[in-house]
């Protein structure tokens, strides 16, 4: 699974207007050559992935196709109906959103990076204008929305950048209904350390059974962490 984008097509993807220092930094990150901790790692990992932004990044994320098996499983899981009050967290440039707005009453997101915000807005502008759909800037730590707002939440490729994963499953059950629905699509931890390429040393990856103690000590019920082979976890669980 590749979490983030593929190498290659990170080598491809337009730079202009990036900038010769951003694309030589992406450069050397993809390479493998910046070293875990340092600033232009970190550096890297948020300019692809933590918090993507710049001309390069914004059209990666304007059609991530390597993510489209990932919003599938999402949707597959979440059972979504015209009932349903949908919330995603790190959306992204939006693509889950708009899927989702195809059955849902309404929707709501949030993100820290203004190009991702930006770039989830143009996507979605109708729903936007017709008030069915907000979006925030924000950290997913502190959900901007009262107990009991959302049917059902998503988190698709980006829990992995959650610094207090426990601060951030209580938030998500706070703003859940009673019996509403939580997908998180994550990475797995396996056996080989560079499974996600260089952006390996950024992710948190939990066990199947951490996952689930986690889930269960912020309030959700029924819960189901599976790893469908490969590098990837699908964690799905109901507030209680
Ligand atoms: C790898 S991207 C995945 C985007 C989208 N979910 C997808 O699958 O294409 C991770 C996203 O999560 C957002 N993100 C990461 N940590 C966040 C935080 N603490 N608060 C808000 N957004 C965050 C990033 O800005 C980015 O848009």
């Amino acid at each position: 699974m590749s979490c983030v984008m593929s190498e290659e097509q990170a080598m491809s993807e337009g730079t202009q207007g990036a900038g010769p220092e951003v694309d030589r930094l992406i450069e050397e990150g993809m390479a493998g050559r910046l070293r875990p901790g340092t600033e232009a790692f970190e550096r890297f990992i948020d300019l692809t992935a933590r918090r993507p932004g710049g001309t390069r990044m914004v059209a990666h994320y304007r059609d991530p196709r390597d993510h489209q098996e990932s919003f599938e499983i999402a949707l597959r899981a979440l059972r979504l109906t015209p009932r349903d009050r949908y919330l995603e967290i790190g959306f992204g440039g939006g693509q889950l959103l708009e899927m989702a707005l195809r059955t849902v009453r309404s929707a709501a997101g949030i993100d820290h990076s203004p190009d991702m915000l930006a770039l989830a807005s143009e996507r979605n502008t109708a729903a936007i204008v017709a008030g069915r759909l907000q979006l925030v800037y924000g950290d997913v730590h502190r959900l901007p929305w009262p107990d009991d707002e959302f049917t059902c939440a998503a988190a698709v490729n980006m829990f992995f950048f959650v610094t207090s994963p426990e601060v951030c499953l209580g938030e998500l059950h706070r703003v859940l209904r009673p019996r509403g629905r939580l997908v998180i699509v994550t990475v797995a931890p396996g056996p080989d350390p560079n499974a996600h390429g260089p952006w390996s040393p950024a992710l948190r990856a939990y066990p199947a059974e951490v996952m689930e103690a986690m889930l269960r000590r912020a309030g959700f019920g029924k819960v189901r962490v599976e790893e469908p082979g490969g590098d990837r976890q699908v964690c799905r669980a109901v507030a209680s």
